[in-house]
């Protein structure tokens, strides 16, 4: 039974239960950009993403990954395993696009022969600084081993996630993963959807995610609507 709020993010908030290894998180329309300087809401957006990433969820512990996921409580909220969350934002980047095209002289669609996997410290205060696996060990956010093992899994998401999506017709240059300890093991945690992925589609090209928002590059209810007719079709039944 859902209780007492723990605490509320950008775009989810996350409540107690009864139970206290367990969690509910709550996908809300609001949204957030440019380290919360640009904020609006938009219909039906926590609905979608909530459903999109439930999907993904699935079909990751079908793929042997395990993720916070446990089940849908309703629409938009998301019964979560309580986890240590580790401290960094993982990366796996297959097209430049967004941050690394203005960090370093890469230009936007340049598609990556390997993917790259960047790590950042996940920290407003500090504008998510870039990470590395020695600042992790120092700071005392993760082991060594575990590093190694994020950065597997990452690629090995990256992996399967690009093959499921293009398989519905989108291109992924881009998403952001976050991990979590449960039981002394790593697994996926956060949310994967149209607020953390960049999904462009395969024939036109077009955004197909928070970009649509981040530059006003269109209908941000609408596109993530068809997104989840892509990704859920089952919901519209
Ligand atoms: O900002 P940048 O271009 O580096 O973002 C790379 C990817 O990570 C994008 O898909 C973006 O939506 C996602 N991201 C995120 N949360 C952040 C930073 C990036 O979901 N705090």
């Amino acid at each position: 039974m859902k209780k007492e709020e723990l605490y509320s993010g950008k775009a989810k908030t996350i409540y107690k239960t009864d139970n206290p290894a367990e969690l509910i998180s709550e996908f809300r329309d609001s949204l957030t950009a440019f380290d919360g300087k640009k904020k609006s809401e938009a219909k039906n957006k926590g609905y979608f993403n909530a459903q999109i990433s439930k999907k993904i969820f699935e079909m990751l512990e079908e793929e042997g990954i395990p993720t916070h996921y446990i089940k849908m409580v309703s629409d938009t909220e998301m019964l979560v395993k309580a986890v240590e969350i580790i401290l960094i934002e993982v990366i796996p980047r297959n097209i430049a696009a967004g941050s690394i095209t203005r960090k370093y002289p890469i230009e936007e669609g340049t598609v990556f022969e390997n993917p790259v996997i960047v790590m950042d410290y996940k920290s407003d205060e500090h504008g998510d600084p870039m990470m590395n696996e020695d600042i992790a060990v120092a700071m005392g956010i993760a082991t060594y081993e575990e590093i190694a093992q994020i950065r597997e899994m990452a690629l090995k998401i990256n992996e399967i996630l690009k093959n499921y999506l293009g398989e519905k017709g989108f291109l992924l240059p881009d998403f952001k993963l976050e991990f979590g300890r449960v039981d002394g093991k790593i697994v996926v945690a956060d949310e994967i959807s149209c607020d953390t992925c960049r999904f462009w589609d395969k024939t036109t090209g077009a955004s197909m995610d928070k970009d649509i928002f981040r530059f006003d590059k269109g209908d941000l209810s609408k596109t993530y609507e068809e997104v989840a007719k892509r990704i859920v079709p089952e919901i519209f039944e």
